[in-house]
This record gives C-alpha cells, structure tokens and sequence, in this order.
C-alpha cells in the first residue's frame, strides 16, 4: 500500500522503542505498575522491522515479535532511562510508547513485607521517576526524531500539545483511553497526532499495527520537511 511504501524511507535508520508499564519494586516478590501492555509499542517494532529498520525495543514484557528485533527488557522507569541512553547515541528515532509510571518507592523493601498488625495500614513513600522522554527530548542532537505518547481521559488535545512543548517532542500522539476501541490491553486504537504548527491528524479506530504504520508516516513526514 502507499502507507508501506512512505516506509521505505526508513530502511537501515535505527529506531529506539520503549514499550508496556514499567515496574516498580515495593519489595522482593511486588511492583506498581500500570495497565499497559506493551502491544502498541511491539506494533510500532514490528512495523518499523518490516520497513527495514534497525529496531531496538526496550520493553517491560517479553511478547513474541521478529527475531530480528533487538529486544532488551528493562522493568523500572530508572533501568529504562539508563538502557534508552546507551541506545541514544547512535539513533535516529525514538518513540516512547512505554506507559512510565510517574512515581517509585522512595526505598523498596529488601525483605518480603510482612502483614502488619490487626488494623494497622501500610504507608508507601512514593517520589518522582525520572520523564525518560523529557530527558531525551531535550538532550536530542540536529536530526533526530522524538515521538511520545498521551493517553488521557479527557482535554485530549490540549494536553497533548502542552506534552509536545514541556518534553521538546517532534510529535505526541494522544489517545483518549475512554473512546470505545482504544485504550489499555486493546489490539485497537484510535489516536490523535499531534505535531508543532501543523493541524492535528486523527487515525482509527484500527489495529495497533495500522496505527503504528500511521504513526511513522508522520516521522517520514517530519524527517521529509527537515
Ligand atoms: N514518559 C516518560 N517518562 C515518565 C513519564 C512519561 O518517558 N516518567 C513518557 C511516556 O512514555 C509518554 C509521554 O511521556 O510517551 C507522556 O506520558 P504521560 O504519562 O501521558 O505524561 P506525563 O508527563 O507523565 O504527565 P501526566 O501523567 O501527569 O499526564
Ligand atoms: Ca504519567
């Protein structure tokens, strides 16, 4: 189709992924983590391969996808940071598809928590991880491409362009997780494609890989125009 052909463009670029809920340990044997997946970041690899990319995903969960594709598995928002920037060097792309938690445990437990006493709760202390995209956004080099994600519930557009400017991201893709056919463990959705100075473009509902195939048209696009 016309859509895979633009993909073209892509062949032999490496392309940096994250993708699924980070994990974040309270102790030895439980984490926090979130709804997501992982599928529309393993959509965004597989599309990516087959365009003849040099496909790095960077991912919470192991899920079956080409062999080809570079899988390296990072569980906490911090060890996804660090693995994203020994990637970073050498990339043209990045597409932050990973649902980040936006907290950690200040300090994880290193012995399995006991249940505390008949009507005692149990109070974690949570601080800030590190924005993993906002790190990459702007310590980005002439030329490379940063894409993130905004999954909201509501203000869909205007969040999405505030994510655009606060994390210096060539584009956001928005989805409103409410709308019937997107949203968390889905193998749809339907998105909003935000980009500075340029009309939003809307995609979907349709499966994660179409999206994912919308999704680096645009990147073709932005790197077209530079
Ligand atoms: N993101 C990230 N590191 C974080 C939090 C988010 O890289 N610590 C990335 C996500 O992968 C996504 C984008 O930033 O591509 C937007 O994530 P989102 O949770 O929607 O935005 P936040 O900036 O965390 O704002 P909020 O959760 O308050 O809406
Ligand atoms: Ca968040």
């Amino acid at each position: 189709t016309a859509l895979d052909n633009g993909l073209a463009h892509l062949a032999g670029q490496k392309i940096v992924i994250t993708a699924g809920g980070t994990r974040e340990p309270i102790d030895p044997v439980r984490f926090l983590t979130n709804r997501s997946s992982g599928k529309m970041g393993y959509a965004l690899a597989e599309a990516a391969n087959t365009a003849g990319a040099d496909v790095t995903l960077i991912a919470t969960v192991q899920r079956d996808c080409s062999a080809n594709i570079n899988v390296r598995i990072a569980e906490s928002a911090e060890a996804m940071l660090q693995a994203v920037q020994e990637e970073m060097v050498d990339t043209n792309v990045f597409i932050s598809a990973a649902a980040v938690s936006d907290y950690r445990l200040k300090e994880p437990f290193t012995d399995k928590v006991k249940k505390q006493g008949d009507d005692d709760g149990l109070t974690l202390n949570l601080v800030q991880n590190p924005d993993i995209l906002k790190t990459v956004g702007m310590a980005k080099k002439p030329g490379q491409i940063v894409v993130g994600f905004a999954a909201e519930t509501k203000d869909l557009l205007a969040n999405a362009k505030a994510k655009l400017s606060k994390k210096n991201a060539d584009m956001i893709v928005g989805n409103d997780v409410t709308k019937a056919g997107a949203g968390f463990d889905q193998d749809t959705n339907v998105v909003t494609m935000v980009r500075p100075e340029q009309d939003p473009v809307e995609e979907g509902p349709a499966s994660k890989l179409n999206i994912a195939k919308a999704i680096l048209n645009q990147v073709v696009k932005i790197q077209e125009m530079q």
